[in-house]
């Protein structure tokens, strides 16, 4: 099992750290078994999963749900469970419950909160308080849609850019362990990085984190949006689309099933 320690000892080799999300036993599976190091179980899976149009509707069941699943497909990989809309909000109590769910009934490893307000500082503190790693997410934080009015670049300006570091390092100050940034410029990704002792994870903020994050959907073709920083690998979904037309005209013209794909003899007729 890849643990805290072998992260922050390949941070200290200047060794890249991968991560990417995923939702499920199967997925997970693969993940682990390409030797990525990380699996975030995001609440991306709103979009890409339910296809809800942002992130808010996301609930605690469904983070634990997805959670346990990629941990079954995934038993020696780091996993990282976001903490849903709400969930981290309304005391440090219910945000230490919630964060403890997400370890003891979904099998992560860590929890990753969005935002560096001065409320959320006191829940990072509660939860590692209850001795659980937390990951915090900066720039381009989508469980706040509503109030950066629309999915673009964050921090492009002196203050909101200033404004980012100083809560990067309250958040190193609060103790969580680990920072994702997304959709913030390379050069500020780079400031926080160096001035930072916690491992950064970039989405979308350039060549110099520690390492990367993307959602699993945008690698392989799977999904309606298309940010500008994930790279396609492959379209899987005209592979797949194209496959399901024959499966359709297959059945229809009796070449599905063959003979391979039926079970003899019943009754002893062979
Ligand atoms: O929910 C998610 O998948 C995320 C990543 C985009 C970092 O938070």
């Amino acid at each position: 099992m890849i643990s805290l320690h072998d992260l922050r000892a390949k941070k200290e080799r200047s060794e890249r750290i991968s991560m990417i999300t995923a939702y499920d036993y199967y997925t997970a599976k693969l993940v682990q078994k390409a030797g990525i190091d990380v699996i975030l179980v995001g609440d991306s899976l709103g979009m890409v999963v339910q296809g809800d149009e942002n992130t808010l509707g996301v609930t605690m069941e469904d983070i634990i749900y997805h959670t346990r699943a990629v941990r079954n497909g995934a038993d020696g990989t780091f996993i990282i469970s976001d903490l849903p809309y709400m969930s981290f909000h309304i005391s440090v109590e219910e945000t230490k419950i919630n964060a403890a769910r997400l370890i003891v009934e979904g099998g992560a490893n860590a929890v990753k909160m969005e935002g560096g307000s001065p409320g959320r500082i006191e829940m990072i503190k509660g939860i590692v308080d209850c001795e659980i790693p937390v990951v915090a997410h900066l720039g381009l934080t989508p469980q706040s849609i509503h109030k950066l009015g629309g999915y673009r670049v964050q921090a492009k300006h002196q203050e909101d850019a200033e404004l980012l570091l100083k809560q990067a390092k309250e958040i190193e100050q609060a103790g969580a362990f680990m920072l994702v940034l997304e959709a913030v410029p390379e050069q500020l990704a780079k400031q926080v990085t160096a001035e930072l002792k916690i491992i950064t994870i970039g989405i979308g903020a350039g060549r110099y984190t520690d390492g990367q994050v993307l959602v699993f959907n945008d690698l392989f073709g799977l999904s309606d949006y298309h940010p500008k920083f994930a790279k396609q690998y492959i379209n899987l979904a005209l592979i797949i689309e194209e496959n399901l037309r024959q499966y359709a005209a297959d059945i229809k013209q009796n070449k599905f099933p063959e003979t391979e794909n039926i079970y003899f003899p019943y009754p002893d007729t062979e």
